[in-house]
């Protein structure tokens, strides 16, 4: 009888209420609030489980996460809000594994490139090229290791619309699939990016070869119809913010950083100085700086999880931090394309 598949499921299902029923133990929400909380934000992002072991294990890690979020917003005295948002039925885990991607090569030499912005001296004390309309609507990698792919075609698009004033949208799809160097959905580095867009004489538009969060084949024609071209690219000093405030007065900026803590996952507002150290999971764009109102000197971030994350999409995070790698390590492989 217990060998039965019927009854697997029904010891399956008695062992995950029991483990449910101590973890709720330690919870200060109720569960019923956490059951309805987790019904609303069903609906809310179009959620259907497979069966009701998945739901039940979906709502074991939803309630975890809200306990996380009342636990820190009630904490007082932070910067920074946490929140639901599209992640909230996933571990910090299996976040990492299917939503983040950067993957530094092995030997990382030191910087060769030139920086052409060493000398400039207009620094505005805030700029955001969201409200300069150099940026285009915010995306979602979905579950493919692809950030670097966005963090590289983000810088590509507003370094494009801001020495032509058009503002393009240009195809993740294509470096997932035709950089030979780069391991698509499980992982890349945007210079690597940069590279085969200089070889390949340019990148598609986001219409030509669209992208389905998938690895793919490189459709040489699709990858031929080049929409936008540059001819180089630049590393920033690293670990030096002040030389990335530089570059950022001129154009959007790629960086790599740590993305894999949970209070990162769940973000929701505010100015972010939350816990991270230098582990290198995340690549996105640095598309403006400001201080906020209590001084807090700022980036703000362009990810590209959705909309749901963050405010609506972006982060900011502190800048000038204690240490020259920067919060996150955000200062320590930043880069951004020459047209
Ligand atoms: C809040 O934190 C700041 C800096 O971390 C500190 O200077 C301030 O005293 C703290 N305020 C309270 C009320 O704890
Ligand atoms: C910046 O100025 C220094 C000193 O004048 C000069 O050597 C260097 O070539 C300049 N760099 C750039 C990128 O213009
Ligand atoms: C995604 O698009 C790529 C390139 O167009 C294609 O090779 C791949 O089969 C597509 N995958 C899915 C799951 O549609
Ligand atoms: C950094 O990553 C390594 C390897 O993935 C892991 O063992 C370690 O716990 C991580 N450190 C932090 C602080 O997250």
């Amino acid at each position: 009888m217990a060998s039965s598949p019927a009854g697997k499921f029904s010891l399956c299902l008695v062992l995950m209420l029991f483990s449910w029923a101590l973890h709720a133990a330690s919870r200060t929400i109720p569960e019923a609030s956490v059951q309805q909380k987790h019904e609303q934000w069903m609906a809310e992002h179009g959620r259907i489980y497979a069966d009701s072991e998945e739901k039940g294990k979906r709502l074991e890690i939803f309630a975890d996460n809200l306990q996380f979020i009342e636990d820190f917003n009630h904490g007082g005295n932070r910067t920074f809000k946490l929140g639901l948002n599209a992640f909230s039925d996933r571990t910090v885990k299996e976040f990492l594994e299917t939503s983040t991607g950067l993957v530094l090569p092995s030997t990382l030499h030191p910087r060769t490139t030139s920086f052409m912005y060493a000398n400039i001296t207009h620094i505005p004390d805030s700029l955001d090229w969201v409200a300069k309309g150099a940026v285009n609507a915010i995306k979602d990698q979905g579950r493919c290791g692809s950030c670097w792919a966005f963090s590289a075609v983000a810088a590509i698009e507003s370094i494009t619309q801001i020495k032509t004033g058009k503002l393009l949208e240009l195809s993740e799809q294509q470096l997932v699939d035709c950089t030979i160097e780069n391991y698509g959905c499980s992982g890349g580095w945007m210079d690597t990016a940069f590279d085969y867009i200089i070889q390949n004489g340019g990148i598609s538009s986001e219409t030509n070869y669209p992208y389905n969060s998938s690895d793919g084949t490189c459709n040489a024609h699709m990858a031929s119809l080049s929409v936008a071209k540059i001819v180089g690219y630049e590393d920033v000093p690293d670990n030096n913010e002040g030389e990335i405030l530089k570059a950022v007065a001129m154009q959007p900026v790629s960086v790599a950083l740590d993305g894999s803590g949970r209070e990162f996952q769940l973000y929701s507002s505010g100015v972010f100085n939350g816990n991270c150290g230098t582990n290198m999971s995340h690549a996105v764009a640095i598309v403006g700086y400001g201080t906020a109102e209590d001084g807090t000197k700022y980036w703000k971030i362009r990810n590209s999880w959705g909309e749901t994350w963050g405010e609506a999409g972006y982060m900011r995070i502190q800048r000038d931090y204690t240490q020259p790698e920067g919060l996150c390590g955000l200062a320590m492989h930043a880069s951004y394309p020459v047209v």
